[in-house]
């Protein structure tokens, strides 16, 4: 059947505030075109991916509370590009009035990793065994800390800073009781530090999930994500997975969301060990694993995310394609911009950020559909090749 979408009916039109401009900004900005909606976004600097296609800029950091206040002044509502923001600000937001979105607590869980761990555990949530060590911790409690855990989980531990990390930049594999400990003595002098259990993971999956203001959710179909030194690298859809596995992952990525009351797009990232879905972590926002609903089904989750943060109804999804990949192009050791190599090539779901190239920085991403994932995998990786200048 096909999918009717909900248009905006005449009137004024409503204005999105997005708090940084980088390329979920850039795909929040192109998605709200579609939609009839204004977007005003907060960038760092002008050439951030965002600033070509957003209504109107603001530059400014996104913990610059002068700069958060005018933006929050010409907008209908918030929301956001990425979680390095200050929370007491936002807070401030919130008792001035201010519609933001997620919404301020699911934004506390969000962009800490040690409130997320403690709320979802109090949940009842399957997770990695974890402890949290305070900042500030004096150096025999780390000890005794790092000994009493690796004694019970084993070696080697996974150490992160509550804040701060993306991409796989806060995340620690230590191999040994003394590293580990060395880490966390670094890292609890700026934060709170996460230590969990390393585990063998026999998949990561990550499933999708809009959320209205009135409760009603839209989930998306699990995908099979493969990090690169912990930064997502390839998506594929659909999961080579036992269904009732992948339905049970969907329910529980409902039930995180309701227990945040997130508002707008959640995606859930999991681990499956032993068979099972354990939960990595939640972003309260577009996500890498979803670009691919751009090309691949009929509501991206950047519609979707605008629809719920708009007020909107969201809109069903359904995928268009058997086979889904979506690929990341990270810039290579050169630094070379994918940009020069783009000779020959279709540029069907290709999409290039705009970003300065940088070693190991995502650039761009490719989503390519078809019937068998082996075959669209072999020519989404041949066009990241080549765009990573490893062709010629
Ligand atoms: N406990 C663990 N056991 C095994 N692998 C792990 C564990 N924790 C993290 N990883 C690996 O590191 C990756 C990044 O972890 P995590 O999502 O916590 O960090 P991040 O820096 O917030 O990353 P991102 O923002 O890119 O999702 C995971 O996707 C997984 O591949
Ligand atoms: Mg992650």
């Amino acid at each position: 059947m096909a999918v009717v979408k909900q248009q905006r009916s005449a009137g004024p039109r409503l204005t999105i505030g997005i708090v940084g401009g980088g390329q979920l900004a850039l795909m929040l900005c192109e998605a709200a075109e579609e939609l009839n909606l204004d977007t005003i976004v907060l960038c760092e600097h002008e050439h951030d991916p965002a600033a070509s296609v957003a209504t109107k800029v603001l530059i400014g950091a996104a913990t610059d509370f002068t700069a958060l206040q005018a933006l929050a002044a010409q907008v209908d509502a918030v929301t956001f590009d990425h979680e390095q923001v200050d929370l007491d600000q936002i807070a401030q937001l919130v008792e001035s009035g201010i519609s933001v979105f997620p919404g301020l607590s699911t934004l506390e869980a969000a962009t800490d990793k040690a409130t997320m761990r403690t709320l979802f555990a109090d949940s009842g949530f399957a997770l990695p065994a974890f402890v949290i060590v305070d900042q500030g911790e004096d150096d025999v409690t780390i000890a005794h800390e790092v000994d009493g855990f690796a004694a019970s989980v084993g070696l080697p531990l996974m150490v992160k800073p509550a804040r701060g990390g993306y991409d796989g930049r806060g995340v620690f594999l230590e191999q040994t009781i003394e590293s580990a400990t060395q880490r966390v003595r670094e890292l609890s002098q700026v934060g709170r530090v996460l230590i969990e259990a390393a585990l063998q993971l026999e998949a990561e999956l990550a499933v999708l999930v809009a959320r209205d203001l009135e409760g009603n959710c839209v989930v998306y179909p699990p995908v099979v994500t493969t990090q690169v030194d912990g930064m997502c690298r390839e998506v594929v859809v659909p999961c080579a997975l036992d269904d009732e596995l992948l339905g049970e992952a969907q329910l529980l990525a409902v039930d995180v969301a309701e227990v945040l009351g997130s508002v707008g797009i959640l995606a859930v990232e999991l681990f499956i060990v032993d068979g099972m879905a354990v939960i990595c972590e939640v972003a309260a926002r577009p996500h890498n694993s979803g670009h691919w609903t751009i090309e691949g089904t009929t509501a991206s989750q950047f519609e979707n995310h605008l629809r719920a943060v708009a007020g909107l109804s969201l809109a069903e999804v359904a995928v268009v394609a058997e086979a889904i990949v979506m690929v990341n192009i990270v810039g290579n050791d050169l630094g070379d911009d994918p940009a020069d190599f783009l000779d020959g090539l279709d540029p069907t779901g290709l999409h290039l950020y705009g970003k300065p190239a940088r070693p190991g920085r995502k650039l761009g991403h490719v989503t390519l559909l078809g019937q068998d994932v082996q075959e669209v995998r072999e020519s989404a990786w041949k066009i990241v090749a080549q765009l990573h200048g490893e062709l010629g």
